[in-house]
């Protein structure tokens, strides 16, 4: 995948060196949907995700000289009003006296329903942390991205990850590590635009004006209780079938909003019969949906080039990205490879404060 491209000028005449972190992206197998009272993202439903190795995030940090103001963008440019909120709120946390120059990116495309917010804010945190004085536990690190994008808690750890509303220090657990479940995760892209409204925007709407928006919170306990055991005795049949009956749910809200939220395109609903097809021909493979189109697989990985395959030929699908469950998120000491690899004017690319 093409990585973006940006440089942040050199660091002569500033504090320490540069810090860089990367951190996947995960996906939801009981969705967070909607939240609870109370600041920095609190949820309102208990969730479960896989972080995924393919999809990553980098961030740069760096300090600069005391009298300039921070300098933060994304690349490609993007609105930064959140991301300067959130380094604001983490530089008070996280006891970072200096102003900074922050840079954040992703190899997959952003704001497609792909979760780059977790990663990005998963990685920026991360990398923040490296410059505390006193760097916190990955806990409270957790607690601290929640306030960046609530999904990017569960991108603080790898494998399957539990969140749940509270602020103490097990609101976000690893239910299982990467290497526990080696599963395949295959992710049908149908459209890399923007996507109509963003899940913050999505999930406030179903919340407070859906008629379904009740029993989804209903049905949640028993959705949680479904997945834990799947993930604990490595079922996928049962796994499958508890995240598309999560995800379906998840989406009867949305469609039952008013005005209505439809995340879905003509491809989406046509990779979820291939997936349904692909299992009456007795090939395990269950999808998921997040508030995008783009349809996610899990499979056995023998089944991967099939499945894969059988999704490439759906009609709307532009390409298929393959994955397996990831890691926790790492501190570099340089960008990797495919981040910020050559050098667009830093006016233009960076997004100057
Ligand atoms: O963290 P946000 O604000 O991007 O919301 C994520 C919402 C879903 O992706 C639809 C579900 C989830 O649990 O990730």
């Amino acid at each position: 995948m093409a990585g973006f491209v940006c440089r942040v000028p050199s660091a002569a005449g500033r504090g320490r060196p540069a810090v860089w972190a990367v951190a996947h992206a995960n996906v939801a197998l009981v969705k967070y949907w909607g939240k609870a009272p109370g600041p920095g993202h609190q949820p309102a439903t208990t969730s479960v995700s896989l972080t995924l190795d393919g999809l990553t995030s980098a961030a740069r940090v760096e300090e600069r000289p005391a009298n300039r103001p921070d300098r933060v963008a994304w690349a490609p440019p993007g609105p930064v009003a959140d991301l300067r909120r959130f380094v604001e709120h983490a530089r008070t946390q996280l006891g970072i006296a200096r102003p900074l120059d922050v840079l954040v990116t992703s190899n997959f495309p952003v704001a497609a329903g792909l979760a780059s917010s977790a990663s990005a804010y998963a990685a920026l945190t991360t990398a923040l942390a490296a410059l505390a004085v006193d760097p916190p536990s990955v806990e409270r690190l957790a607690a601290l991205a929640r306030h960046g994008s609530g999904s990017a808690c569960r991108s603080m750890f790898g494998g399957f990850v539990q969140w749940r509303p509270g602020e103490d220090a097990r609101a976000v657990t690893q239910l299982a590590a990467p290497e526990r479940w080696p599963l395949a995760v295959l992710i049908a892209i149908s459209g890399s635009g923007p996507k109509r409204v963003p899940s913050r925007e999505g999930m406030r709407r179903a919340q407070e004006t859906s008629p379904f928006f009740d029993a989804w919170l209903a049905t949640n306990a028993a959705d949680l209780a479904a997945v834990r055991e799947a993930v604990g005795s490595r079922d996928l049949r049962a796994l499958g079938t508890a995240a598309e009956r999560n995800a379906l749910r998840m989406h009867a809200t949305a469609l039952g909003a008013d005005p209505p939220l439809l995340y879905w395109e003509a491809a989406t609903v046509a990779v979820v019969r291939e997936v349904w097809r692909l299992r009456e021909d007795g090939v395990p493979a269950y999808f998921t949906i997040d508030a995008g189109p783009q349809v996610k697989v899990l499979c056995e990985p023998g089944d991967s080039q099939r499945v894969g395959q059988a999704l490439a030929g759906v009609p709307g699908i532009s390409h298929v990205l393959r994955s397996r469950p990831g890691g926790a998120p790492r501190v570099l000491r340089e960008p990797p490879e495919w981040a910020f690899a050559s050098c667009p004017p830093p006016a233009a690319g960076h997004g100057r404060a």
